[in-house]
């Protein structure tokens, strides 16, 4: 059921590609929640669902089943002339901004365009809030004549981030924003968004591939695998209670210094190749690289479970320990 406190809520939401006339399973009965003003960080690796999830969550793609409820309302099946208005409240800021500017473009017009396309205000106070964005983001003024190539990829990213920011969105889907920068860069940048969400109340869909970087951000972490939710929880219940066997599969590769009494994370590599989509695996989609696999694991779903304080996880395990 739709949460009335969301500002965004996937209710079973699936979304299959057909490539070649197969059917691709990228996004399979996928429900959760976003709370007005909070994070959900979304990880998961390459090809397990996390870009099509953020573009099924603005309305960029229709789902093939299910709904997403943008503050109450249903958008799933929303005509494109409805679904204008509310695409300003939801932007998107990509892992690679460069490819999203045009390199004829300068960075002023790149971040005015959108506010032109949406008919807002006057060029004078355009160019004004152009100012204050490039300043909210941490750039100079003068970065309004620059044009792509000239800047630096955080700085690029600021663009990115100014850009997203200047038709006031309530929600903002964060798709991997600083996987390809040097890891001081990535702090800076998460540190702006995590300032930009008090200032201006902002609710985030934050994707990452790498747990470390979504546990900074996140109030809620979602963990996909193969277009699955596998485990879903709050996210110290997470860092505390990691069950499902894919998830610590993932604590075990972040390298972290480890806390006092707290053991040193070992870093696993996980075994085998991602199964195809085209033809998920038996029973459960994670038994064929499962490290404590058992009989039943091939053979029978499991149910997605709950194990503690909003904390799920879909795991033959887990269900026989509740
Ligand atoms: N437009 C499309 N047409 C066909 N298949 C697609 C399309 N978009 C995504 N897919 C497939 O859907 C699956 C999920 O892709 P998605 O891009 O959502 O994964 P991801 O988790 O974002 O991966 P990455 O970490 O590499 O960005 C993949 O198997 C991908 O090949
Ligand atoms: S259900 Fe079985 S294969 Fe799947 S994660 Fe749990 S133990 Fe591993
Ligand atoms: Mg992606």
């Amino acid at each position: 059921m739709p949460d009335s406190d969301a500002i965004l809520t996937f209710d079973r939401v699936s979304k299959d590609f057909v490539v070649r006339r197969r059917v691709l399973h990228a996004v399979n009965q996928v429900s959760f929640s976003i709370p007005v003003g909070k994070t959900v960080g979304l990880v998961g690796e390459s090809g397990s669902g996390k870009s099509t999830i953020g573009r099924l969550g603005i309305g960029l793609l229709p789902a093939t089943a299910g709904q997403v409820v943008f503050k109450g309302q249903d958008i799933t099946r929303l005509k494109p002339n409805a679904l204008r208005p509310l695409r300003q409240s939801m932007q998107i800021i990509f892992q690679d901004p460069q490819a999203s500017l045009s390199p004829r473009m300068t960075v002023g017009d790149a971040i005015e365009d959108a506010m032109n396309i949406h008919g807002m205000g006057t060029p004078q106070q355009r160019k004004r809030r152009v100012e204050e964005l490039l300043e909210r983001v941490g750039l100079p003024v003068s970065a309004a004549d620059a044009y792509p190539f000239e800047l630096s990829g955080g700085q690029l990213q600021r663009v990115g981030i100014a850009r997203a920011l200047s038709l006031n969105p309530e929600l903002v889907v964060c798709d991997e924003p600083v996987s390809a920068l040097d890891v001081s860069i990535q702090i800076q940048i998460i540190q702006l968004l995590q300032d930009l969400q008090r200032e201006y109340h902002l609710s985030y869909l934050f994707i990452s591939h790498n747990l470390a970087v979504v546990e900074y951000l996140s109030d809620v972490v979602v963990v996909l695998y193969l277009g699955q939710i596998v485990e879903q929880a709050p996210v110290e219940e997470l860092f505390r209670r990691a069950t499902h066997p894919y998830t610590r599969v993932l604590m075990d590769s972040i390298l972290r210094v480890p806390q006092p009494g707290e053991s040193a994370r070992r870093f696993t590599v996980l075994k085998g190749e991602v199964p195809s989509p085209f033809s998920p695996p038996s029973g459960c989609p994670f038994h064929t690289r499962c490290p404590v696999a058992i009989d039943r694991c091939s053979k029978e779903v499991p149910e997605l479970t709950l194990i503690g304080p909003d904390h799920w996880v879909k795991c033959h395990l887990a269900e026989s320990a509740s």
